[in-house]
C-alpha cells in the first residue's frame, strides 16, 4: 500500500517536472487569464488588424527554436548576450512585442502577480489573434515557462528561410516532429500579413512559377534594387482575413514567397494546398491541430521561470 503511493508520488513529481501541459492550468491561480488576453487582443486589431498576423508570427518564431519558451521576447544585453531578436529572420521583421508586454502588465497589476508566463501569453494572443480575423478557435495548453536563455544561433538556425525549397520546408519541420502536412497547413498563417520585398524580389524576378500578371503587379512596388523593405500582403485579396485564399493564390502561382509557391509546384504534396483550397473546413481543423503540436514543442533547457518582464529573465 506504501509502495503504491509512493510510487504514486514519484510520478506526480516526475510528470510536473517533465511540465506538462494543461488546458486548465490557471484555472485556479488566475482564472481571468483568457477574457483579459481575449479582450485586449480584440481592442488592438479593432485598431490595427495588421497586428493579428504579427502576434501569430510571434508564437511560430518563439516555438521553432528552443520550443515555446518566449525565449524570442528576450532582449539583447550586449556583449554578454545576443538572443534572437536581432537574427536576420527576425530583426526588422517581428512586430507585437508592445501587446504581448500590455497584456503581461494588465495581468500582473489586476489580475495574479508573477503567475502567468510570457510564452503562455504569446500562445493565447496568437490563438485570440486567429480568431478575431475569421480563422478557427481551439484550446490552448497552458503552463509554459519562460527561458532564462537562447541564442542568435538558434534562430538562424531553425527558422526557414523564404528561399527554401518544398524539401528543406520538410525537414525543417519534421526536425520539430510535424508532418509535412502540418507544415502546409500551418503555412496557411500567411493567409494574413506583409512580407518585405527583400523577401520576395528574387521570386517574382527570377522565378519561372508565377503568373506574370501578378509579377508585374508586385514588381511595382518592389524593384529590382533598393526599397528592401517596401510592404505587400502575403494574401492580396484577404489580407487581415483568416480563411483560405491563401491556397487559392497559390493554385493561380500567385503565392508571394519562394517558400510558399514551393508548397504547390508539381511535388509531392500539391494535394494538401488543393484540399485546403476547395474546404475551409478542412483547413480550419488541420491549421488548429498543428498550432496545438506546435504549442506543445517543449523548451531546450529546464530551468524555466515565470519571468516579470518579458524582456529579461529574472
Ligand atoms: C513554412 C515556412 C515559413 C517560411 C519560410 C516563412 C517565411 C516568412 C517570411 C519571409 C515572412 C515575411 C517577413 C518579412 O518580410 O519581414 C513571413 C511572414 C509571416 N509569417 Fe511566415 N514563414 C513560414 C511559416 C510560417 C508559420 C508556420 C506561421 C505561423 C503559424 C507563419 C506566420 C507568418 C505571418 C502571420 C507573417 C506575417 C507577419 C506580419 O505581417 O507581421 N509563417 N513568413
Ligand atoms: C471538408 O472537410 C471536413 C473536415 O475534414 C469534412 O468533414 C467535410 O466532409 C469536407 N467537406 C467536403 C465537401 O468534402
Amino acid at each position: 500500500m506504501a509502495k503504491i503511493s509512493f510510487l504514486a508520488l514519484l510520478l506526480l513529481i516526475s510528470s510536473t517536472a517533465y511540465g506538462q501541459l494543461s488546458h486548465k492550468y490557471y484555472s485556479n491561480s488566475c482564472p481571468g487569464l483568457q477574457p483579459l488576453v481575449r479582450s485586449i487582443v480584440q481592442q488592438t486589431l479593432s485598431n490595427d488588424p495588421t497586428m493579428g498576423a504579427s502576434l501569430l508570427r510571434l508564437f511560430f518564431h518563439d516555438c521553432f527554436v528552443n520550443g515555446c519558451d518566449a525565449s524570442v521576447l528576450l532582449d539583447d544585453v550586449p556583449p554578454f548576450f545576443i538572443g534572437e531578436k536581432n537574427a536576420p529572420p527576425n530583426m526588422n521583421s517581428l512586430h507585437g512585442f508592445q501587446v504581448i508586454d500590455a497584456i503581461k502588465a494588465s495581468v500582473e497589476s489586476i489580475l495574479c502577480k508573477n503567475t502567468v508566463s510570457c510564452a503562455d501569453i504569446i500562445a493565447l494572443a496568437a490563438r485570440e489573434s486567429v480568431a478575431f480575423l475569421g480563422g478557427p478557435y481551439w484550446a490552448v495548453y497552458l503552463g509554459r515557462k519562460d527561458a532564462r536563455t537562447t541564442s542568435q544561433m538558434a534562430a538562424n538556425i531553425n527558422l526557414p528561410p523564404p528561399s527554401a525549397s518544398l524539401q528543406t520546408l520538410v525537414s525543417s519541420f519534421s526536425a520539430k516532429g510535424l508532418a509535412p502536412w502540418d507544415m502546409i497547413a500551418l503555412s496557411g498563417a500567411h493567409t494574413i500579413g506583409q512580407a518585405r520585398c527583400a523577401n520576395f524580389r528574387q521570386h517574382i524576378y527570377g522565378d519561372s512559377n508565377v503568373d506574370p500578371g501578378f509579377a508585374s503587379f508586385r514588381r511595382q512596388s518592389c524593384p529590382p534594387a533598393g526599397g528592401d523593405s517596401n510592404l505587400a500582403p502575403l494574401d492580396f485579396r484577404s489580407p487581415v482575413k483568416f480563411d483560405n485564399q491563401y491556397y487559392k493564390d497559390l493554385m493561380a502561382k500567385q503565392g508571394l514567397l519562394h517558400s510558399d509557391q514551393e508548397l504547390f509546384n508539381g511535388g509531392q504534396f500539391d494535394f494538401f494546398v488543393w484540399l485546403y483550397s476547395v474546404n475551409q473546413t478542412a483547413f480550419f481543423d488541420d491549421f488548429a491541430n498543428a498550432m496545438i503540436k506546435m504549442g506543445n514543442l517543449p523548451p531546450a533547457g529546464s530551468n524555466g521561470e515565470v519571468r516579470k518582464n518579458c524582456h529579461r529573465w529574472n
